[in-house]
């Protein structure tokens, strides 16, 4: 209903609590485009996009017309200029220097090597108390603290050790997440009204205050001891694999718009790179035992494929679980981490499905919702089914990006894949094979209406050893 003056707003504040949905319903039901009407004068005008061919030229064939730009940077004003945020060259020499480091093999050992310990020293045993005592753990909450550890050894080479029997509070963990939350909001507010909510520091915005500074502080510290520990001992450049150290110690030479001798600098590529690979990953392995939980069928056949492939865990072997692989894409496919993209043309353009769309438009690609489109998966879209991802010779079958989208398309595709890969299935590995899962009963699985695909009240279950 596009009502005069409030647009067609209210409709979409009713539905908020269950946008991804609603979206995917709406998407469905007008040939996966429809442009939404925000209040007269409040440049909220969104064109809602799930179409293939929009979804390739914006993010690939035309990307030139559609960075980042100035409203996105306003609204994510939390990760300053950390690689999401910004565009041009500093953006391509982000991108490349974190290609360069999370592409190269001894990251990628250091990675699993970092959560095997994890596992065996933190992990294992909570789950091992859960067993003995017969408690409910959130799993949610665990995946969240593992990596919350991990992803901080690996990107500052500090371990805040969240994850241990006694559940210590995570002050920036929830910080994050308040900030997620006051993000996903702000895109559905006018500017001016969530500015105002923020100097005033009101209501989210109250948070938004609170969590920058949070996050800030926290990092602040370790980038100072980092850089004071570099100073007095100039062999722990070469023991320390991590990102921060990377980073201040970065060839300027060949990354001429990087600035590792500031720590705002700093402070924002590793923040950016925290969020990026922290509740991403932590969001996958939820969602993915939860359906796992639906699906007893298949989580039987993970178990058969790990005992016979890698009865001993050896990282080389993981490339060996193709069903496994299978299960995590289909997961993702349903439950993106990150339910959906944001757009703005530089210039006015026509999109391939007919669109106008000039300055004042946001695009929305609902991520979430192209990955339940019939048209683009066919009837049985909405099925967690494995096995659509498994070829005749039984490989894992390539599916474009444009069409299976939670790792983006195109030239900002994530750098993390591999990485997430590698976290996700150690992590499957060693529950599947040890452990069953119960969610328990009643549990409603919902998710949070946030920039990140949270469950709203965790994933309550029971664990028994097999
Ligand atoms: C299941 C896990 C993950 C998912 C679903 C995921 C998804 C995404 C998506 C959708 C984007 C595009 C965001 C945007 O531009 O709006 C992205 C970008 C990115 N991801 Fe990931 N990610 C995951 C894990 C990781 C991990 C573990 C890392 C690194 C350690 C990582 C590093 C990055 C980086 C650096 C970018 C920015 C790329 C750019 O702007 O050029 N991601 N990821």
């Amino acid at each position: 209903m596009n009502w005069p003056v409030l647009g067609m707003l209210p409709g979409m504040l009713i539905q908020l609590p269950r946008i991804y949905d609603w979206l995917a319903e709406v998407l469905q039901a007008t040939d996966m485009t429809y442009p939404f009407r925000g209040p007269w004068l409040s440049v909220m005008d969104i064109l809602f996009t799930v179409d293939p061919e929009n979804i390739h030229y914006i993010l690939s064939s035309n990307f030139v017309n559609y960075p980042k730009g100035v409203e996105f940077k306003e609204i994510f004003d939390i990760l300053g200029d950390a690689i999401f945020n910004v565009d041009s060259e500093l953006w391509e020499d982000m991108r490349n220097s974190a290609h360069a480091i999370f592409s190269h093999q001894d990251f990628q050992k250091f990675s699993v090597d970092t959560s095997v310990k994890k596992l065996k020293q933190a992990f294992v045993p909570i789950l091992e108390n859960a067993v003995e005592k017969n408690t409910i753990v959130d799993l949610q909450d665990l995946f969240q603290r593992f990596l919350f550890d991990t992803s901080l050894i690996l990107m500052a080479g500090f371990d805040p050790k969240c994850l241990s029997i006694d559940m210590p509070k995570v002050e920036y963990g929830d910080a994050i997440d308040g900030a997620a939350d006051g993000i996903f909001y702000r895109h559905f507010k006018p500017v001016f009204l969530w500015k105002l909510q923020y100097w005033l520091g009101v209501g989210v915005e109250k948070k938004m205050r609170r969590s920058l500074a949070v996050a800030n502080n926290f990092l602040e510290n370790i980038i100072k001891d980092r850089r004071a520990e570099l100073k007095t001992n100039h062999d722990s450049k070469e023991e320390n694999l991590d990102v921060l150290t990377y980073y201040i110690t970065v060839d300027t030479t060949k990354y001429k718009h990087l600035k590792p001798s500031n720590d705002k600098f700093l402070r924002d590529a590793i923040l950016g790179f925290l969020l990026a690979g922290r509740d991403t990953t932590s969001s996958a392995l939820t969602w993915f035992f939860w359906l796992l939980s639906k699906h007893p069928e298949a989580m039987i056949k993970i178990r058969q494929e790990i005992n016979k492939k890698m009865p001993k865990f050896d990282p080389a072997d993981l490339d060996k679980l193709v069903y496994l692989d299978a299960a995590v894409c289909e997961s993702l496919r349903l439950y993106p981490s990150v339910p959906f993209n944001h757009k703005s043309p530089a210039k006015p353009d026509v999109l391939p499905s007919g669109h106008k769309v000039d300055e004042n438009w946001k695009i929305v690609i609902s991520i979430y919702a192209v990955g339940r489109m019939r048209s683009i998966w066919g009837d049985d879209a909405e099925d967690f089914r494995p096995e659509r991802w498994i070829s005749d010779k039984g490989k894992l079958r390539h599916e474009p990006s444009y069409k299976f989208l939670a790792f983006n398309a195109g030239p900002r595709s994530c750098l993390g894949k591999k990485l997430s890969f590698l976290q996700i299935k150690t992590v499957a590995v060693e529950i599947i094979r040890n452990y069953d899962i119960k969610v328990v009963d009643g549990h409603k699985a919902e998710p949070a209406p946030s920039v990140l695909l949270r469950m709203k009240h965790g994933l309550k279950v029971s664990v028994t050893k097999i």
